[in-house]
């Protein structure tokens, strides 16, 4: 084992890191951690803090998570790996396969593909999209539609139908066919709108115009998070995702709900779609589906679609599309695990109220500083904070702020995400009001040494 200075002063030697610059990596020291428990980590100079980011947005159930970690553990001396490709198949994956059909059977969601993680999952439903018309004999629904500042993974397909330039612009030109309508962001929209209700009808509007510029049956999918995530935590007015649906189905356009945040209690309901009243046809899964500790991927897929693909005669709706690790074994075990943990600990209720209690206290940080432009969260835990120069212009904050605010709350005992000029929370779900209130009181340390 290397010692610390050792660690500290190679990390960007040979390693890239995803999301920032490799000139970034080698000017700004990371925190390596190295050490986790309950909802804190600690690092290699032993500080412990609570995670406000729960790892990714993914580890919901805590670093803790016995039997989690047994379920691996056990898997891996039964059977670590084998294939589920065409012909072999897995005792651990086919119960997966039942008990998320139970799930997500309020969603209206009966069949799983499994994957290895976020981007796979989104990757799987756009091309399943595209095969479900042709396999009905409408070939030219093609395109994609999805929200500006919405997050679908990095795979070409998923930065396609991507909404923000970061990801986008340097892997140019990327699949051809996907067009973007405004985010449901009522702090800064092309509509001057701030009323939720108002600014969802007109984006609803633009869509039904997008739909008729592009001619429906060019359309195979409308792909949204039931609330953006790495857009910067952005929920739609309740009336949004349903109005969404209605002209999605109106056109036999189909909806892809991109749940790899929201799925499994994030937002205080089961799904997203689920908070909405929504039923997708595809939900795209990953991330609190083995609690972060193996990665590992579902995308779940409506009755009705699935109907298609197994009466198919034509022999259209083979799946010429898999993972080596679809299905993995282990992966498997560990979701049942996690997801038989979700249940009993019924962490949504815990969701909505820590997210309540959240939200409450990032609004009254609101009021002692006027370098928070706008809060937005109030569904659970997932909260964002906008920092500006200048509330009456809306000036974003100057480009270190962010990291300054992290900085100090992380020294006074919290993590918490810089995502451009947000702040983001999405600690674990199973965080107590004690907790809550330590990374409200860190944030609070951090605006105050700006
Ligand atoms: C909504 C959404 N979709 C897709 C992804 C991609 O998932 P992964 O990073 O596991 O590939 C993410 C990751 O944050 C996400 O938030």
């Amino acid at each position: 084992m290397k010692d610390g200075n050792f660690l500290k002063a190679n990390n960007a030697r040979s390693l890239w890191h995803p999301m920032t610059s490799p000139a970034d990596s080698l000017a700004n020291a990371p925190t390596i951690v190295t050490g986790a428990r309950g909802v804190r980590i600690s690092d290699i100079d032993g500080h412990e803090v609570v995670d406000g980011v729960g790892g990714l947005w993914n580890v919901n159930l805590g670093y803790s998570c016995q039997p989690v970690k047994d379920a691996i553990a056990g898997q891996l001396e039964a059977l670590p790996y084998y294939s589920t490709f065409r012909g072999t198949s897995n005792d651990k994956v086919i119960e997966l396969a039942e008990e998320l059909r139970d799930f997500f059977a309020p969603d209206g969601l009966t069949r799983a593909f499994f994957t290895s993680g976020g981007s796979d999952s989104v990757e799987t439903a756009l091309r399943l999209a595209r095969q479900y018309h042709k396999i009905r004999g409408q070939a030219g629904r093609t395109k994609f539609l999805s929200l500006k500042k919405g997050y679908h993974g990095t795979h070409f397909g998923g930065a396609s139908v991507n909404g923000n330039a970061n990801f986008r612009t340097a892997y140019e030109p990327l699949l051809a066919g996907c067009h973007h309508i405004a985010a449901p962001y009522t702090y800064r929209n092309p509509f001057n709108e701030s009323d939720p209700a108002k600014l969802a009808q007109l984006i609803l509007q633009q869509l039904e115009d997008e739909i008729a510029f592009q001619s429906a049956d060019t359309i195979a999918a409308f792909i949204m998070e039931p609330i953006l995530g790495a857009g910067g935590v952005i929920p739609p007015h309740e009336s949004f995702m349903p109005g969404v649906e209605a002209i999605c189905r109106k056109h036999g356009i189909l909806l892809i709900s991109d749940e790899v945040i929201t799925a499994f209690g994030r937002t205080g309901a089961w799904s997203g779609s689920r908070l909405w009243g929504v039923k997708p046809d595809f939900m795209c899964t990953a991330k609190a589906i083995t609690n972060g500790y193996f990665p590992f991927g579902a995308l779940m897929i409506a009755e009705g679609v699935a109907e298609v693909f197994e009466k198919d005669e034509s022999g259209k709706a083979a799946i010429g599309h898999g993972y080596t690790y679809s299905g993995h074994p282990v992966g498997a075990a560990a979701a049942l695990a996690c997801l038989a943990e979700t249940k009993r600990l019924d962490v949504r209720v815990n969701a909505a109220a820590r997210g309540a209690q959240l939200w409450a206290g990032i609004n009254a940080l609101k009021d002692k500083h006027s370098v928070i432009g706008d809060v937005r969260g109030g569904h659970g835990l997932m909260l964002a904070i906008e920092l500006v120069a200048d509330r009456a212009t809306k000036k974003p904050a100057d480009k270190p702020v962010p990291g300054k605010v992290q900085k100090t709350a992380y020294e006074a005992g919290a993590m918490v995400r810089v995502s451009g000029p947000n702040i983001i929370l999405s600690p674990p779900l199973v965080l107590t009001e004690a907790d809550a209130q330590v990374i409200l009181d860190a944030l609070d340390s951090g605006f105050r040494a700006l």
